[in-house]
């Protein structure tokens, strides 16, 4: 069990939870997350949002029961909390676009700050949040509220570019970058039940064969996705 130092509402319905502790992981990694109590049974997969200073942070939206449950645990209660699983975004050299949507925009804080002059492009339906954090770090911020980001970027600059979000968005991120030569890596989501490749229940088709988002993924370059195998998680 670990111990909560803050879990606070962002901006409605979006939450920072820190969490006490010397924990592992890298960019893209993901931890799974259970409230303690009995309901739900599972665990729910949850980014690493930030790592250091003492502990630990997520940044989560409450969609259903279990992240209900996260949401209503105070500072001083516990929870219980396995990881780091997943393989991770790469590291890479020359130029770097980062590219979230929503709360695709999690997993990428931690590679904001390990590749400080990348540009960010942080995109949302409705309303910003953790800007700031990306514009402590990061030596280019591009935010768009409503519509879609990819229109902003231009991937003929770029080396290589990492992204997570909703399948439209990097669906048309991967035709945006087809024809040019930057080397694009999509983090992609499914429900999980054990987060360690035994159950096989994340189990997506890929060009490359059947993977395991938890375990071979949840990072793909891009040219391995099918994107209908995505669709309705
Ligand atoms: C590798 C990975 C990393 C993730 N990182 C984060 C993160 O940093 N922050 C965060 O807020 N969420 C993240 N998620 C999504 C998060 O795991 C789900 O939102 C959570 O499991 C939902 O649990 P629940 O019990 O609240 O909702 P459930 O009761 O399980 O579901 C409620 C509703 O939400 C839908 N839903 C559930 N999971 C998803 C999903 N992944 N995408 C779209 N719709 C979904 C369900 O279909 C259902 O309609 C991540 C998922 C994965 C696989
Ligand atoms: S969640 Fe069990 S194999 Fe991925």
């Amino acid at each position: 069990m670990a111990m909560i130092i803050s879990n606070e509402e962002l901006v409605p319905g979006i939450y920072v939870m820190k969490i006490e502790g010397n924990y592992k992981g890298h960019m893209g990694q993901f931890y799974m997350l259970r409230s303690g109590r009995n309901y739900p049974l599972l665990p729910r997969p949850i980014s690493i949002y930030d790592i250091g200073d003492g502990g630990i942070t997520f940044l989560y939206r409450v969609v259903g029961e279990g992240t209900r449950q996260l949401s209503l645990l105070q500072p001083g209660q516990e929870l219980q909390l396995e990881g780091p699983f997943g393989n991770g975004f790469p590291q890479i050299e020359g130029s770097l676009a980062l590219i979230g949507g929503g709360m695709g925009t999690a997993p990428l804080l931690l590679a904001a700050k390990h590749y400080q002059k990348s540009h960010v492009y942080l995109g949302f339906a409705q309303q910003a949040f953790g800007v700031e954090a990306f514009e402590a770090v990061a030596s280019s911020v591009q935010v768009k509220v409503g519509g879609s980001i990819v229109e902003q970027v231009d991937p003929a600059g770029y080396t290589t570019i990492f992204a997570c979000g909703p399948t439209p968005m990097l669906q048309a991120l991967a035709l945006k970058t087809a024809c040019t030569s930057a080397r694009l890596y999509i983090s992609t989501e499914r429900h999980m039940a054990c987060g360690i490749g035994a159950c096989l229940g994340c189990t997506i088709r890929t060009h490359a064969g059947n993977r395991r988002v938890c375990k071979e993924g949840p990072v793909f370059p891009v040219e391995e996705v099918q994107f209908d195998a995505l669709h309705g998680v």
